[in-house]
Protein backbone atom coordinates (compact mmCIF):
# COMPACT_ATOMS: atom_id res chain seq x y z
CA UNK A 1 0.00 0.00 0.00
CA UNK A 2 1.15 3.65 -0.09
CA UNK A 3 4.45 4.72 1.19
CA UNK A 4 6.41 7.90 2.41
CA UNK A 5 9.52 8.97 2.73
CA UNK A 6 11.35 12.21 3.55
CA UNK A 7 14.96 13.36 3.98
CA UNK A 8 16.51 16.18 5.50
CA UNK A 9 20.30 16.51 5.53
CA UNK A 10 23.23 17.50 3.19
CA UNK A 11 23.32 15.24 0.72
CA UNK A 12 21.32 15.50 -2.70
CA UNK A 13 18.03 14.32 -1.45
CA UNK A 14 17.04 12.86 -4.84
CA UNK A 15 18.78 9.50 -4.82
CA UNK A 16 18.15 8.40 -1.14
CA UNK A 17 14.35 9.39 -1.84
CA UNK A 18 14.08 7.47 -5.02
CA UNK A 19 16.49 4.30 -3.12
CA UNK A 20 13.90 4.32 -0.06
CA UNK A 21 10.65 4.47 -2.50
CA UNK A 22 12.03 1.10 -4.21
CA UNK A 23 13.05 -0.83 -1.11
CA UNK A 24 8.40 -0.03 -0.64
CA UNK A 25 7.90 -1.44 -3.89
CA UNK A 26 6.82 -4.09 -2.35
CA UNK A 27 4.05 -2.93 -0.79
CA UNK A 28 2.23 -2.76 -3.57
CA UNK A 29 1.39 1.04 -5.45
CA UNK A 30 0.69 2.28 -8.96
CA UNK A 31 2.26 5.47 -9.52
CA UNK A 32 5.26 7.14 -7.54
CA UNK A 33 6.73 10.50 -7.09
CA UNK A 34 9.12 12.87 -5.01
CA UNK A 35 9.27 16.44 -4.36
CA UNK A 36 12.79 17.94 -3.89
CA UNK A 37 13.65 22.18 -2.63
CA UNK A 38 15.78 23.37 -4.11
CA UNK A 39 17.25 27.01 -3.47
CA UNK A 40 14.50 28.68 -5.32
CA UNK A 41 11.51 26.10 -5.80
CA UNK A 42 9.85 22.94 -4.78
CA UNK A 43 10.16 20.69 -7.67
CA UNK A 44 7.49 17.76 -8.54
CA UNK A 45 8.21 14.82 -10.25
CA UNK A 46 6.06 12.10 -10.60
CA UNK A 47 4.41 9.24 -12.62
CA UNK A 48 1.98 6.63 -12.95
CA UNK A 49 3.30 3.48 -13.12
CA UNK A 50 6.78 1.69 -11.48
CA UNK A 51 9.44 3.59 -9.96
CA UNK A 52 11.52 3.64 -12.75
CA UNK A 53 9.50 5.43 -15.17
CA UNK A 54 9.64 7.97 -11.91
CA UNK A 55 13.59 7.65 -12.44
CA UNK A 56 13.25 8.60 -16.18
CA UNK A 57 10.92 11.37 -15.43
CA UNK A 58 13.16 13.27 -12.36
CA UNK A 59 15.37 16.56 -13.87
CA UNK A 60 19.20 15.33 -12.18
CA UNK A 61 20.12 18.83 -12.68
CA UNK A 62 17.65 19.78 -9.68
CA UNK A 63 19.48 19.66 -6.73
CA UNK A 64 18.38 20.13 -2.62
CA UNK A 65 19.11 18.67 0.38
CA UNK A 66 15.42 18.55 1.66
CA UNK A 67 12.68 16.31 0.21
CA UNK A 68 10.02 14.16 0.19
CA UNK A 69 9.00 10.67 -1.83
CA UNK A 70 5.27 8.74 -2.19
CA UNK A 71 4.50 5.45 -3.67
CA UNK A 72 0.40 5.61 -4.51
CA UNK A 73 -1.93 2.49 -3.87
CA UNK A 74 -5.21 4.59 -5.61
CA UNK A 75 -8.21 4.69 -3.22
CA UNK A 76 -9.55 8.54 -4.28
CA UNK A 77 -8.58 8.60 -7.74
CA UNK A 78 -7.83 6.58 -10.77
CA UNK A 79 -4.25 5.76 -10.67
CA UNK A 80 -2.62 8.64 -12.93
CA UNK A 81 -0.11 11.32 -13.03
CA UNK A 82 -2.19 14.01 -11.54
CA UNK A 83 -3.67 12.06 -9.03
CA UNK A 84 0.25 10.41 -7.61
CA UNK A 85 1.51 12.37 -4.84
CA UNK A 86 3.00 14.92 -3.80
CA UNK A 87 0.29 16.89 -4.02
CA UNK A 88 0.59 21.10 -3.61
CA UNK A 89 -1.26 24.12 -2.76
CA UNK A 90 -2.78 26.50 -5.07
CA UNK A 91 0.14 28.89 -5.06
CA UNK A 92 2.48 25.81 -4.72
CA UNK A 93 4.19 27.12 -1.46
CA UNK A 94 2.70 23.74 0.28
CA UNK A 95 4.08 20.25 -0.96
CA UNK A 96 2.94 16.97 0.33
CA UNK A 97 2.45 13.24 0.73
CA UNK A 98 -0.21 11.30 2.24
CA UNK A 99 -0.99 7.87 2.95
CA UNK A 100 -4.29 6.74 4.19
CA UNK A 101 -7.72 7.91 3.52
CA UNK A 102 -9.08 11.21 4.57
CA UNK A 103 -13.08 10.19 5.78
CA UNK A 104 -14.53 13.86 5.58
CA UNK A 105 -12.10 15.82 2.94
CA UNK A 106 -15.44 16.32 0.89
CA UNK A 107 -17.37 17.90 4.16
CA UNK A 108 -14.10 19.88 4.48
CA UNK A 109 -14.30 21.16 1.21
CA UNK A 110 -17.43 22.80 1.07
CA UNK A 111 -16.85 24.10 4.24
CA UNK A 112 -13.33 25.33 3.98
CA UNK A 113 -12.07 25.94 0.45
CA UNK A 114 -15.27 26.19 -1.37
CA UNK A 115 -13.58 28.78 -3.70
CA UNK A 116 -10.29 26.83 -4.66
CA UNK A 117 -10.03 24.93 -7.26
CA UNK A 118 -8.60 21.16 -7.56
CA UNK A 119 -6.27 19.55 -9.41
CA UNK A 120 -6.59 16.24 -8.51
CA UNK A 121 -9.59 13.42 -7.54
CA UNK A 122 -7.70 12.97 -4.59
CA UNK A 123 -8.82 13.53 -0.72
CA UNK A 124 -4.74 14.58 -0.34
CA UNK A 125 -5.14 17.48 -1.55
CA UNK A 126 -7.76 18.77 0.72
CA UNK A 127 -5.04 18.43 3.32
CA UNK A 128 -2.43 20.51 1.59
CA UNK A 129 -4.74 23.26 0.61
CA UNK A 130 -5.98 23.79 3.90
CA UNK A 131 -2.66 24.10 5.68
CA UNK A 132 -2.45 27.18 2.70
CA UNK A 133 -5.80 28.60 3.46
CA UNK A 134 -4.83 28.62 6.91
CA UNK A 135 -1.34 30.03 6.68
CA UNK A 136 -3.15 32.67 4.59
CA UNK A 137 -5.29 33.98 7.43
CA UNK A 138 -2.21 34.93 9.58
CA UNK A 139 -1.30 30.87 10.92
CA UNK A 140 2.11 30.09 11.49
CA UNK A 141 2.44 27.10 9.23
CA UNK A 142 2.97 24.90 12.65
CA UNK A 143 -0.20 26.17 13.55
CA UNK A 144 -2.12 25.87 10.74
CA UNK A 145 -0.37 21.85 9.90
CA UNK A 146 -1.74 21.26 13.58
CA UNK A 147 -4.78 23.02 13.67
CA UNK A 148 -5.14 20.88 9.76
CA UNK A 149 -4.56 17.82 11.95
CA UNK A 150 -7.03 18.66 14.01
CA UNK A 151 -9.89 18.76 11.54
CA UNK A 152 -9.30 15.39 9.26
CA UNK A 153 -11.24 12.35 10.46
CA UNK A 154 -9.91 8.88 9.13
CA UNK A 155 -6.30 7.95 8.58
CA UNK A 156 -3.24 9.71 7.58
CA UNK A 157 0.71 9.41 7.64
CA UNK A 158 1.47 13.20 6.12
CA UNK A 159 4.64 14.94 5.10
CA UNK A 160 5.05 18.47 4.53
CA UNK A 161 7.37 20.73 2.83
CA UNK A 162 7.37 24.86 3.05
CA UNK A 163 9.01 26.66 -0.27
CA UNK A 164 9.61 29.44 2.12
CA UNK A 165 11.35 27.21 4.76
CA UNK A 166 14.26 25.24 3.26
CA UNK A 167 14.96 23.74 6.94
CA UNK A 168 12.09 21.85 7.77
CA UNK A 169 9.86 18.52 7.42
CA UNK A 170 6.62 18.22 8.91
CA UNK A 171 5.09 15.14 9.62
CA UNK A 172 2.02 14.41 11.25
CA UNK A 173 0.57 10.67 12.05
CA UNK A 174 -3.23 9.21 12.93
CA UNK A 175 -3.60 5.12 12.64
CA UNK A 176 -1.31 4.94 9.45
CA UNK A 177 2.31 4.09 10.35
CA UNK A 178 5.21 6.78 10.08
CA UNK A 179 8.62 6.83 11.80
CA UNK A 180 10.99 9.70 12.16
CA UNK A 181 15.08 8.48 11.72
CA UNK A 182 17.46 10.12 13.32
CA UNK A 183 21.26 10.52 12.62
CA UNK A 184 23.97 12.82 12.27
CA UNK A 185 22.77 16.19 11.17
CA UNK A 186 20.49 14.14 8.75
CA UNK A 187 16.85 13.31 9.69
CA UNK A 188 14.45 10.81 7.69
CA UNK A 189 10.79 10.34 7.79
CA UNK A 190 9.49 7.03 6.25
CA UNK A 191 5.93 4.79 6.55
CA UNK A 192 8.60 1.48 6.90
CA UNK A 193 11.96 1.26 8.54
CA UNK A 194 13.18 -0.74 5.78
CA UNK A 195 12.56 2.25 3.28
CA UNK A 196 15.79 4.31 5.08
CA UNK A 197 17.74 1.62 6.37
CA UNK A 198 20.57 3.04 4.38
CA UNK A 199 20.52 6.25 6.16
CA UNK A 200 19.74 4.88 9.66
CA UNK A 201 18.73 2.44 11.72
CA UNK A 202 17.79 4.51 15.04
CA UNK A 203 14.12 5.38 14.56
CA UNK A 204 11.21 7.11 16.44
CA UNK A 205 8.27 5.99 16.82
CA UNK A 206 4.90 8.21 16.68
CA UNK A 207 2.23 7.95 18.03
CA UNK A 208 -1.80 8.22 16.65
CA UNK A 209 -2.88 12.29 16.59
CA UNK A 210 0.84 13.56 17.24
CA UNK A 211 3.41 15.89 14.80
CA UNK A 212 6.84 16.28 14.45
CA UNK A 213 9.15 18.91 13.41
CA UNK A 214 11.96 17.90 11.75
CA UNK A 215 15.31 19.53 11.35
CA UNK A 216 19.14 18.65 10.08
CA UNK A 217 19.62 18.39 13.44
CA UNK A 218 16.81 17.79 15.90
CA UNK A 219 12.93 16.14 15.76
CA UNK A 220 10.36 18.01 17.57
CA UNK A 221 7.78 15.35 18.24
CA UNK A 222 4.32 17.46 19.55
CA UNK A 223 0.71 16.60 20.72
CA UNK A 224 -2.09 18.33 18.47
CA UNK A 225 -2.71 20.47 21.50
CA UNK A 226 0.90 21.57 21.03
CA UNK A 227 2.82 20.09 24.11
CA UNK A 228 5.84 18.89 23.51
CA UNK A 229 6.87 14.99 23.53
CA UNK A 230 10.07 13.08 24.58
CA UNK A 231 10.40 10.12 23.10
CA UNK A 232 14.02 7.63 22.91
CA UNK A 233 14.66 5.86 19.16
CA UNK A 234 15.20 2.08 19.04
CA UNK A 235 17.07 0.51 16.82
CA UNK A 236 15.24 -1.21 13.59
CA UNK A 237 16.81 -4.49 14.11
CA UNK A 238 16.35 -5.76 10.53
CA UNK A 239 19.58 -6.82 8.03
CA UNK A 240 19.14 -5.05 4.83
CA UNK A 241 20.82 -8.37 3.24
CA UNK A 242 17.10 -9.84 4.46
CA UNK A 243 15.91 -7.56 1.80
CA UNK A 244 17.62 -8.40 -0.89
CA UNK A 245 17.11 -10.84 -3.85
CA UNK A 246 20.31 -12.56 -4.10
CA UNK A 247 20.35 -15.29 -7.07
CA UNK A 248 16.93 -15.87 -6.90
CA UNK A 249 14.47 -14.29 -9.64
CA UNK A 250 11.66 -13.59 -7.17
CA UNK A 251 11.50 -12.58 -3.41
CA UNK A 252 8.44 -15.32 -3.45
CA UNK A 253 10.33 -18.21 -4.52
CA UNK A 254 13.24 -16.98 -2.19
CA UNK A 255 10.77 -16.84 0.45
CA UNK A 256 8.95 -20.54 -0.01
CA UNK A 257 12.61 -21.46 -0.16
CA UNK A 258 13.15 -19.83 3.34
CA UNK A 259 10.63 -21.92 5.31
CA UNK A 260 12.55 -24.91 6.52
CA UNK A 261 14.88 -22.29 7.98
CA UNK A 262 12.21 -20.11 9.34
CA UNK A 263 10.27 -23.22 11.30
CA UNK A 264 13.51 -24.09 12.59
CA UNK A 265 14.34 -20.72 13.75
CA UNK A 266 11.19 -20.64 15.43
CA UNK A 267 11.85 -24.21 17.13
CA UNK A 268 15.43 -22.32 18.46
CA UNK A 269 13.57 -19.27 19.53
CA UNK A 270 10.21 -21.04 21.41
CA UNK A 271 13.14 -24.16 23.19
CA UNK A 272 14.81 -23.67 26.20
CA UNK A 273 17.80 -25.07 27.71
CA UNK A 274 15.67 -28.02 28.89
CA UNK A 275 13.95 -28.82 25.26
CA UNK A 276 10.56 -26.87 26.64
CA UNK A 277 8.58 -24.05 25.01
CA UNK A 278 9.58 -20.86 26.22
CA UNK A 279 6.76 -18.84 26.25
CA UNK A 280 5.91 -15.53 28.51
CA UNK A 281 4.10 -16.13 31.37
CA UNK A 282 1.60 -13.23 31.08
CA UNK A 283 0.62 -15.01 27.84
CA UNK A 284 0.35 -18.48 29.11
CA UNK A 285 -1.84 -16.79 31.99
CA UNK A 286 -3.78 -15.05 29.71
CA UNK A 287 -4.43 -18.09 27.33
CA UNK A 288 -5.40 -20.32 30.41
CA UNK A 289 -7.54 -17.06 31.90
CA UNK A 290 -9.66 -16.91 28.61
CA UNK A 291 -12.76 -18.78 28.69
CA UNK A 292 -13.05 -18.67 24.87
CA UNK A 293 -10.48 -17.11 22.11
CA UNK A 294 -11.14 -14.57 19.27
CA UNK A 295 -8.49 -14.93 16.36
CA UNK A 296 -8.88 -12.04 14.01
CA UNK A 297 -7.26 -11.43 11.09
CA UNK A 298 -7.40 -11.18 7.17
CA UNK A 299 -6.13 -13.25 4.01
CA UNK A 300 -3.34 -15.45 4.37
CA UNK A 301 -3.59 -14.68 7.98
CA UNK A 302 -7.20 -15.54 8.41
CA UNK A 303 -6.15 -18.87 7.01
CA UNK A 304 -3.76 -19.62 9.06
CA UNK A 305 -6.17 -18.61 12.28
CA UNK A 306 -8.63 -21.41 10.95
CA UNK A 307 -5.88 -23.42 11.31
CA UNK A 308 -4.87 -22.42 14.86
CA UNK A 309 -8.82 -22.51 15.74
CA UNK A 310 -8.09 -26.15 15.08
CA UNK A 311 -4.66 -26.57 17.11
CA UNK A 312 -6.00 -24.58 20.28
CA UNK A 313 -9.47 -26.28 20.94
CA UNK A 314 -8.36 -29.91 19.99
CA UNK A 315 -5.12 -29.69 21.96
CA UNK A 316 -5.54 -27.29 24.80
CA UNK A 317 -9.75 -27.76 25.13
CA UNK A 318 -10.28 -24.19 24.59
CA UNK A 319 -13.36 -23.01 22.27
CA UNK A 320 -12.14 -20.63 19.72
CA UNK A 321 -13.42 -18.50 17.03
CA UNK A 322 -12.07 -17.11 13.91
CA UNK A 323 -12.97 -14.17 12.47
CA UNK A 324 -12.53 -12.14 9.28
CA UNK A 325 -11.10 -8.36 10.90
CA UNK A 326 -12.82 -6.45 8.26
CA UNK A 327 -16.54 -8.59 9.38
CA UNK A 328 -15.84 -8.72 12.84
CA UNK A 329 -15.51 -4.87 12.88
CA UNK A 330 -18.96 -3.95 11.92
CA UNK A 331 -20.89 -7.34 13.03
CA UNK A 332 -19.40 -8.47 16.07
CA UNK A 333 -20.61 -11.83 17.85
CA UNK A 334 -21.56 -12.36 21.73
CA UNK A 335 -18.88 -12.29 23.19
CA UNK A 336 -18.54 -14.85 25.78
CA UNK A 337 -17.47 -13.30 29.63
CA UNK A 338 -13.49 -13.69 29.50
CA UNK A 339 -12.85 -13.55 26.25
CA UNK A 340 -8.92 -13.10 25.06
CA UNK A 341 -8.44 -11.78 21.27
CA UNK A 342 -5.24 -13.23 18.97
CA UNK A 343 -4.79 -11.05 16.27
CA UNK A 344 -2.71 -12.63 13.06
CA UNK A 345 -0.88 -10.36 11.09
CA UNK A 346 2.09 -10.82 8.99
CA UNK A 347 2.83 -7.24 8.85
CA UNK A 348 1.43 -5.97 12.03
CA UNK A 349 -0.55 -2.64 10.03
CA UNK A 350 -3.59 -4.46 8.61
CA UNK A 351 -5.77 -1.60 9.42
CA UNK A 352 -9.23 -4.03 9.84
CA UNK A 353 -7.42 -5.75 12.58
CA UNK A 354 -6.48 -2.33 14.29
CA UNK A 355 -9.83 -1.64 14.10
CA UNK A 356 -11.04 -4.47 15.72
CA UNK A 357 -8.05 -4.18 18.11
CA UNK A 358 -9.05 -0.72 19.30
CA UNK A 359 -12.76 -1.21 20.01
CA UNK A 360 -11.18 -4.29 22.22
CA UNK A 361 -9.13 -2.06 24.10
CA UNK A 362 -12.12 0.14 24.55
CA UNK A 363 -13.73 -2.23 25.97
CA UNK A 364 -10.58 -3.94 27.75
CA UNK A 365 -10.25 -6.80 27.04
CA UNK A 366 -6.54 -8.54 26.71
CA UNK A 367 -4.86 -8.82 23.49
CA UNK A 368 -2.28 -10.87 21.94
CA UNK A 369 -0.75 -10.03 18.57
CA UNK A 370 1.40 -12.91 16.22
CA UNK A 371 2.99 -11.17 13.95
CA UNK A 372 6.08 -10.72 12.39
CA UNK A 373 6.93 -7.50 12.84
CA UNK A 374 7.14 -6.80 16.41
CA UNK A 375 7.12 -2.99 17.55
CA UNK A 376 4.02 -2.67 14.34
CA UNK A 377 1.12 -0.81 15.24
CA UNK A 378 -1.08 -4.21 16.22
CA UNK A 379 2.30 -5.30 18.43
CA UNK A 380 2.48 -2.43 20.26
CA UNK A 381 -1.29 -1.79 20.89
CA UNK A 382 -1.69 -5.40 22.48
CA UNK A 383 -1.40 -6.56 25.75
CA UNK A 384 1.13 -9.42 24.15
CA UNK A 385 3.40 -10.14 21.27
CA UNK A 386 4.32 -13.32 19.66
CA UNK A 387 7.06 -12.99 17.17
CA UNK A 388 6.94 -15.24 13.60
CA UNK A 389 10.73 -14.89 13.25
CA UNK A 390 9.99 -15.30 9.27
CA UNK A 391 12.38 -12.38 8.30
CA UNK A 392 11.13 -9.73 6.01
CA UNK A 393 8.30 -10.69 3.83
CA UNK A 394 8.23 -9.13 0.11
CA UNK A 395 6.39 -10.71 -1.78
CA UNK A 396 2.96 -9.74 -1.84
CA UNK A 397 1.77 -12.88 -1.89
CA UNK A 398 2.62 -14.01 1.86
CA UNK A 399 4.24 -17.82 1.86
CA UNK A 400 6.66 -17.73 4.86
CA UNK A 401 5.13 -15.72 7.05
CA UNK A 402 1.56 -18.36 6.86
CA UNK A 403 3.62 -21.06 7.58
CA UNK A 404 5.46 -19.17 10.85
CA UNK A 405 2.26 -18.29 11.91
CA UNK A 406 0.69 -22.01 12.11
CA UNK A 407 3.65 -23.22 13.45
CA UNK A 408 3.85 -20.30 16.48
CA UNK A 409 -0.26 -21.66 17.08
CA UNK A 410 0.77 -25.20 17.31
CA UNK A 411 3.29 -23.92 20.21
CA UNK A 412 0.98 -21.66 21.75
CA UNK A 413 -1.77 -24.68 21.92
CA UNK A 414 0.40 -27.25 23.33
CA UNK A 415 1.50 -24.53 25.63
CA UNK A 416 -1.84 -23.87 26.86
CA UNK A 417 -2.55 -27.48 27.16
CA UNK A 418 0.63 -28.28 29.43
CA UNK A 419 -0.39 -25.27 31.43
CA UNK A 420 -4.12 -26.37 31.78
CA UNK A 421 -2.57 -29.55 33.30
CA UNK A 422 -3.65 -31.70 30.07
CA UNK A 423 -1.49 -34.43 29.10
CA UNK A 424 -0.67 -34.81 25.06
CA UNK A 425 1.09 -37.09 22.94
CA UNK A 426 2.56 -34.65 20.69
CA UNK A 427 5.59 -32.69 21.37
CA UNK A 428 5.93 -29.45 18.70
CA UNK A 429 9.35 -29.10 18.75
CA UNK A 430 10.38 -32.60 17.43
CA UNK A 431 7.48 -32.35 14.86
CA UNK A 432 8.11 -29.13 13.79
CA UNK A 433 11.59 -30.27 12.86
CA UNK A 434 10.23 -33.42 10.75
CA UNK A 435 8.11 -30.71 8.91
CA UNK A 436 11.23 -28.72 7.96
CA UNK A 437 12.82 -31.47 6.37
CA UNK A 438 9.28 -32.44 4.47
CA UNK A 439 9.43 -29.00 3.56
CA UNK A 440 13.01 -29.15 2.48
CA UNK A 441 12.12 -32.17 0.51
CA UNK A 442 9.58 -30.60 -1.42
CA UNK A 443 11.53 -27.27 -2.53
CA UNK A 444 13.48 -29.67 -4.07
CA UNK A 445 11.06 -30.99 -6.35
CA UNK A 446 10.70 -28.06 -8.36
CA UNK A 447 10.75 -29.39 -11.73
CA UNK A 448 7.59 -31.62 -10.93
CA UNK A 449 5.71 -28.74 -9.27
CA UNK A 450 6.52 -26.86 -12.90
CA UNK A 451 5.65 -29.32 -14.71
CA UNK A 452 2.22 -29.72 -12.99
CA UNK A 453 1.55 -25.70 -13.47
CA UNK A 454 2.08 -25.86 -16.87
CA UNK A 455 -0.06 -29.19 -17.26
CA UNK A 456 -2.87 -28.03 -15.21
CA UNK A 457 -2.91 -24.35 -15.07
CA UNK A 458 -0.96 -22.92 -18.26
CA UNK A 459 -4.23 -21.67 -19.96
CA UNK A 460 -7.36 -22.62 -17.61
CA UNK A 461 -9.72 -20.03 -17.07
CA UNK A 462 -10.51 -21.40 -13.50
CA UNK A 463 -9.57 -23.91 -10.97
CA UNK A 464 -11.18 -25.56 -7.76
CA UNK A 465 -9.43 -26.57 -4.70
CA UNK A 466 -11.09 -29.19 -2.27
CA UNK A 467 -10.24 -30.60 0.64
CA UNK A 468 -11.82 -31.83 4.23
CA UNK A 469 -10.97 -30.59 7.78
CA UNK A 470 -7.57 -29.39 8.16
CA UNK A 471 -7.18 -29.69 4.14
CA UNK A 472 -9.82 -27.67 3.56
CA UNK A 473 -8.28 -24.56 5.36
CA UNK A 474 -5.42 -24.96 2.66
CA UNK A 475 -7.26 -25.16 0.20
CA UNK A 476 -8.85 -21.68 0.95
CA UNK A 477 -4.88 -20.58 1.05
CA UNK A 478 -4.38 -22.59 -2.17
CA UNK A 479 -6.47 -20.77 -3.81
CA UNK A 480 -5.81 -17.70 -2.66
CA UNK A 481 -1.81 -17.76 -3.58
CA UNK A 482 -3.12 -18.75 -7.45
CA UNK A 483 -5.94 -16.04 -8.04
CA UNK A 484 -3.60 -13.28 -6.08
CA UNK A 485 -0.34 -13.76 -8.70
CA UNK A 486 -1.96 -16.11 -11.59
CA UNK A 487 -5.23 -14.19 -12.10
CA UNK A 488 -6.96 -17.43 -12.06
CA UNK A 489 -10.33 -17.63 -11.30
CA UNK A 490 -9.28 -20.25 -8.46
CA UNK A 491 -12.11 -21.14 -5.18
CA UNK A 492 -10.98 -23.31 -2.20
CA UNK A 493 -14.01 -25.27 -0.91
CA UNK A 494 -14.97 -28.37 1.59
CA UNK A 495 -14.99 -31.53 -0.37
CA UNK A 496 -18.42 -32.21 0.65
CA UNK A 497 -19.61 -28.89 -0.22
CA UNK A 498 -19.53 -28.82 -3.63
CA UNK A 499 -22.23 -31.16 -4.96
CA UNK A 500 -24.16 -28.56 -2.80
CA UNK A 501 -24.05 -26.28 -5.92
CA UNK A 502 -20.44 -25.74 -7.11
CA UNK A 503 -20.54 -28.62 -9.10
CA UNK A 504 -22.36 -27.09 -11.51
CA UNK A 505 -19.08 -25.07 -12.62
CA UNK A 506 -17.07 -28.78 -13.52
CA UNK A 507 -16.81 -28.57 -17.27
CA UNK A 508 -14.52 -31.05 -19.03
CA UNK A 509 -10.99 -30.58 -18.30
CA UNK A 510 -11.73 -28.15 -15.58
CA UNK A 511 -8.74 -28.51 -12.93
CA UNK A 512 -9.14 -29.76 -9.50
CA UNK A 513 -6.86 -29.45 -7.36
CA UNK A 514 -7.19 -32.43 -4.24
CA UNK A 515 -5.79 -32.65 -1.03
CA UNK A 516 -5.72 -35.66 1.22
CA UNK A 517 -3.27 -35.41 4.02
CA UNK A 518 -6.16 -36.30 6.69
CA UNK A 519 -6.39 -40.43 6.96
CA UNK A 520 -10.40 -39.44 9.03
CA UNK A 521 -11.51 -38.45 5.54
CA UNK A 522 -9.57 -39.69 3.13
CA UNK A 523 -11.84 -41.91 1.69
CA UNK A 524 -14.29 -39.49 1.58
CA UNK A 525 -12.41 -36.51 -0.22
CA UNK A 526 -11.23 -39.37 -2.86
CA UNK A 527 -15.25 -40.18 -3.35
CA UNK A 528 -15.32 -36.30 -3.85
CA UNK A 529 -12.75 -36.45 -6.84
CA UNK A 530 -14.44 -39.26 -8.05
CA UNK A 531 -17.77 -36.67 -8.42
CA UNK A 532 -15.88 -34.43 -10.40
CA UNK A 533 -13.57 -36.39 -12.36
CA UNK A 534 -16.58 -37.93 -13.44
CA UNK A 535 -18.10 -34.75 -14.77
CA UNK A 536 -15.48 -33.88 -17.15
CA UNK A 537 -12.98 -32.54 -14.00
CA UNK A 538 -9.00 -33.25 -14.34
CA UNK A 539 -7.96 -33.95 -11.27
CA UNK A 540 -4.60 -33.59 -9.30
CA UNK A 541 -4.44 -35.15 -6.32
CA UNK A 542 -1.45 -34.36 -3.60
CA UNK A 543 -1.70 -36.93 -0.75
CA UNK A 544 1.00 -37.54 2.02
CA UNK A 545 2.76 -40.68 2.31
CA UNK A 546 0.98 -43.46 3.94
CA UNK A 547 -2.40 -42.24 2.78
CA UNK A 548 -1.73 -42.42 -1.00
CA UNK A 549 -3.33 -44.22 -3.64
CA UNK A 550 -2.16 -45.24 -6.93
CA UNK A 551 -2.21 -42.39 -9.67
CA UNK A 552 -2.24 -39.56 -7.19
CA UNK A 553 -0.44 -36.79 -8.79
CA UNK A 554 2.47 -36.18 -5.90
CA UNK A 555 2.70 -37.69 -2.48
CA UNK A 556 4.17 -35.45 0.47
CA UNK A 557 6.70 -36.96 2.77
CA UNK A 558 4.45 -38.14 6.16
CA UNK A 559 4.41 -35.42 8.80
CA UNK A 560 2.08 -35.06 12.46
CA UNK A 561 -1.73 -35.03 11.29
CA UNK A 562 -1.65 -31.39 13.44
CA UNK A 563 0.99 -29.87 11.23
CA UNK A 564 0.20 -30.83 7.79
CA UNK A 565 -1.04 -27.52 6.41
CA UNK A 566 2.48 -26.19 6.91
CA UNK A 567 4.04 -29.08 4.29
CA UNK A 568 0.96 -29.39 1.92
CA UNK A 569 1.08 -25.92 1.39
CA UNK A 570 4.21 -25.50 -0.16
CA UNK A 571 3.60 -27.78 -3.46
CA UNK A 572 0.69 -25.02 -3.86
CA UNK A 573 2.79 -21.98 -3.05
CA UNK A 574 5.22 -23.69 -5.82
CA UNK A 575 2.73 -24.30 -8.22
CA UNK A 576 0.86 -20.51 -8.14
CA UNK A 577 4.73 -19.44 -8.84
CA UNK A 578 5.02 -20.72 -11.83
CA UNK A 579 1.33 -20.95 -13.13
CA UNK A 580 2.16 -17.00 -12.36
CA UNK A 581 5.62 -17.32 -14.58
CA UNK A 582 3.69 -19.26 -17.45
CA UNK A 583 0.95 -16.57 -17.35
CA UNK A 584 3.59 -13.93 -17.68
CA UNK A 585 2.22 -12.55 -14.37
CA UNK A 586 4.39 -9.96 -12.14
CA UNK A 587 4.56 -12.50 -9.51
CA UNK A 588 5.90 -10.38 -6.66
CA UNK A 589 4.05 -7.48 -7.36
CA UNK A 590 0.61 -8.68 -8.43
CA UNK A 591 -1.82 -6.05 -10.13
CA UNK A 592 -4.43 -4.15 -7.73
CA UNK A 593 -2.65 -6.04 -4.61
CA UNK A 594 -0.87 -4.11 -1.50
CA UNK A 595 1.70 -6.34 0.80
CA UNK A 596 0.55 -4.22 3.82
CA UNK A 597 -3.09 -2.82 3.36
CA UNK A 598 -3.33 -0.29 6.01
CA UNK A 599 -7.12 1.26 4.62
CA UNK A 600 -10.21 -0.37 5.82
C1 LIG B 1 -2.10 -12.89 0.66
C2 LIG B 1 -1.78 -11.90 1.65
C3 LIG B 1 -2.91 -11.18 2.30
C4 LIG B 1 -2.57 -10.87 3.76
C5 LIG B 1 -3.64 -9.96 4.37
C6 LIG B 1 -3.39 -9.69 5.84
O1 LIG B 1 -0.96 -13.50 0.16
O2 LIG B 1 -0.65 -11.64 1.94
O3 LIG B 1 -4.10 -11.87 2.20
O4 LIG B 1 -2.48 -12.06 4.46
O5 LIG B 1 -3.67 -8.75 3.68
O6 LIG B 1 -2.15 -9.11 6.02
P1 LIG B 1 -1.40 -9.18 7.40
O7 LIG B 1 -1.07 -10.59 7.69
O8 LIG B 1 -0.19 -8.32 7.22
O9 LIG B 1 -2.36 -8.63 8.43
Amino acid sequence: MCGIVGYIGNQDAKEILLQGLEKLEYRGYDSAGIAIVSEDNNHLFKEKGRIAALREAVDYNVNGTVGIGHTRWATHGAPSQINAHPHQSASKRFTIVHNGVIENYQQLMREYLADVDFVSDTDTEVVVQLIEKFVSEGQSVEGAFRFTLSLLKGSYALALLDREDRNKVYVGKNKSPLLVGISEDVNVVASDAMAMLHVTDQFVELMDQEMVIVTRDNITIKTLAGETIDREPYTAELDASDIEKGTYPHYMLKEIDEQPLVIRNIISKYQDDNNDIKLSADIREAMKEADRIYIIAAGTSYHAGLVGKQLIEKLAGKPVETHIASEFLYNMPLLSEKPLFIFISQSGETADSRGVLVKVKEKGYPALTITNVPGSTLSREADFTLHTFAGPEIAVASTKAYTAQMAVLAILAVDTAKAKGIEIDFDPIQELSIVANAMEALCDQKEKLEKIAREYLAVTRNCFFIGRAADYFVCLEGALKLKEISYIQAEGFAGGELKHGTIALIEDGTPIIAIATQEHVNLSIRGNVKEVAARGAYPCIISMEGLQEEGDTLVIPAVHEYLTTLVSVIPLQIISYYAALHRDCDVDKPRNLAKSVTVE
